[in-house]
């Protein structure tokens, strides 16, 4: 019978079968297949893994933490971070076409990546040859899922590296779906924040600034996304929640009036949609009480914001992101 205690005791004796005495490199995103799929071989070859976090400075506040100090804690992982967040900002800079923002994300991501891989190469000799994906049935099903470009997934071919070295890949949740896997991340004790974590595109917030990204951009929508997810998250929505993007109008200005006089300053959106697998949504109806607090703490704490909207439109015609 299916239990999270069986599909552990499967695929730790599949990789170490598949790895042998081999060492293997995983990328973490933030997300849950990878962290979950990290956790897996972890528990199956320990320090013959070695995980990869690529910081690009896109992510909301708290989540390279998580990655840094409590997935490490729970798995005891060895974890190489890249601090590149000046590279992804130097790359971005006068890019406003969300598009090519996604092809810039992407690009760099992976340059970041073989980048460090070859290092760890380099350092522990040619015998890693085990790259680590946290591919899930639903992806080899039907690829196109989600439309990631800075996602390592369908990246297989590494360049950069010597010829003769091919990594052949690791994936231990090929037969999983979604919920399974965060069944099986609780199970090996990851942290609540990473296995219960609502969907959140590759790209990052660098997708949720309309406009050019700047670092004191992502600084102010990393604020109003940590209030607003606050707030969600104490009023028990997250589940009802599918995810909710909050979208910094970084080229639109309005009109304000706060404490002595005007401001002209920036609308910050809130997005929250239901959702069953992000290929039609529905926008949530939020208790007003809920949407008040949000928006009172936003514009009182966020410096430069002096305006909350509210996203109601469904999927189609919007999609969940505004980029
Ligand atoms: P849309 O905005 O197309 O989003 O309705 C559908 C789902 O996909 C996520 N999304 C992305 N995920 N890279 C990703 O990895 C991307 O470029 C990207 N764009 C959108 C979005 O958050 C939603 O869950």
């Amino acid at each position: 019978s299916w239990t999270t205690g069986n599909v552990i005791e499967e695929q730790v004796a599949a990789i170490r079968a598949q790895v042998g005495d081999k060492r293997a490199i995983c990328g973490l995103s933030g997300g849950v297949d990878s962290a979950v799929a990290a956790a897996l071989v972890q528990k199956a070859i320990g320090s013959q893994l070695t995980c990869v976090y690529v910081d690009h400075g896109l992510m909301r506040k708290g989540e390279t933490e998580q990655v840094e100090k409590d997935f490490v804690a729970a798995t005891g992982a060895n974890l190489v971070v890249v601090d590149a967040q000046e590279r992804f900002l130097n790359a971005l800079a006068g890019v406003s076409d969300p598009e090519t923002k996604r092809k810039i994300i992407g690009r760099e991501f992976i340059r970041v990546f073989e980048q460090a891989q070859l290092e760890i190469l380099q350092e522990e000799g040619p015998e890693v040859a085990f790259l680590v994906q946290g591919t899930l049935y639903p992806d080899i099903v039907e690829s196109g899922g989600g439309t990631g470009t800075a996602n390592i997934k369908s990246h297989h071919n590494v360049g950069g590296l010597p010829e003769d070295i091919e990594f052949q890949l690791v994936e231990p949740l090929r037969q999983l779906f979604k919920d399974e896997v965060r069944m099986v991340g609780q199970e090996l004790g990851l942290p609540e924040e990473i296995v219960q974590r609502q969907p959140f595109p590759g790209p990052g917030l660098g997708i949720r600034i309309v406009g050019e990204v700047t670092k004191e951009r992502l600084d102010l929508l990393r604020e109003a996304d940590a209030i607003a997810r606050e707030e969600l998250t104490a009023a028990g929505l997250d589940r009802e929640i599918w995810q909710c993007p909050v979208v910094l109008l970084a080229d639109v200005r309005s009109v304000g009036v706060q404490g002595d006089g005007r401001t002209y300053g920036h609308p910050i959106v809130l997005r929250p949609v239901s959702s069953e697998d992000a290929m039609t949504a529905d926008w949530s109806r939020l208790p007003y009480e809920v949407l008040a607090k949000i928006s009172t703490r936003i514009t009182n704490e966020v410096a430069d914001v002096n305006r909350v909207v509210l996203d109601v439109t469904s999927k189609p015609p919007g999609t969940i992101e505004w980029e």
